[in-house]
């Protein structure tokens, strides 16, 4: 899942690139070999984040923040690329949170959202703590609610889960109108 986020990102060599809910952080070793910007990453987990340190503590162009995606501890337009793993399902307000996506993203930024379908999560019993389901149609309008325009879609396939899905869309707006 996280190369096809990573694919489907296009991140620029000069990018300031976010992730939100990095988990183990194997996106972030990602990021940082294809930008040489700052990589910034938000994590609700405080092991997970004390982990982070430890892995990357001599890495220089790395932020890492203990937050939620409700409330991302950046400015207006900070980034030109976010993305998220695996995340959507424990967000308490999908919606609003895509909006803080949005707000932080620069004007024709990229967002990639990857995630597995409700019949894929099903298949794990797991699915039944904490999760959260929402369907492509639903992740879709919650993003062109939030301004995402261009919306495209991606399938990845895999063993556990045998498919998943990343949306990505810009940020309505061009950097010239911004
Ligand atoms: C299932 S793990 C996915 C980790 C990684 N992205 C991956 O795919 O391997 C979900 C991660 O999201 C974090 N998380 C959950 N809710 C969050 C929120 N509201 N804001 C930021 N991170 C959150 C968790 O702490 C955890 O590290």
């Amino acid at each position: 899942m996280n190369r096809l986020a990573l694919d489907r990102l296009e991140v620029g060599r000069g990018d300031v690139v976010l992730e939100v809910g990095f988990g183990g952080g194997d996106l972030l070793a990602r990021l940082l070999r294809v930008t040489d910007g700052e990589v910034v990453g938000v994590d609700l987990s405080e092991a997970m984040v004390a982990r982070a340190r430890r892995r990357f503590r001599c890495e220089p162009r790395l932020r890492l923040h203990l937050g939620s995606v409700d409330a991302l501890p950046l400015g207006d337009g900070a980034v030109d690329r976010a993305c998220s793993v695996n995340n959507v399902y424990f967000w308490p307000d999908p919606a609003a949170a895509m909006r803080e996506l949005a707000r932080v993203l620069k004007p024709g930024g990229r967002l990639a959202l990857c995630f597995e379908p409700p019949e894929e999560l099903r298949k794990w019993p797991g699915h039944r703590f904490g999760f959260r389901m929402h369907d492509e149609p639903a992740v879709r309008s919650m993003m062109e609610a939030a301004g995402f325009v261009g919306i495209r879609r991606a399938e990845g396939r895999g063993r556990m889960p045998d498919r998943f899905l990343c949306l990505t869309g810009e940020r309505e707006g061009s950097e010239a109108g911004a």
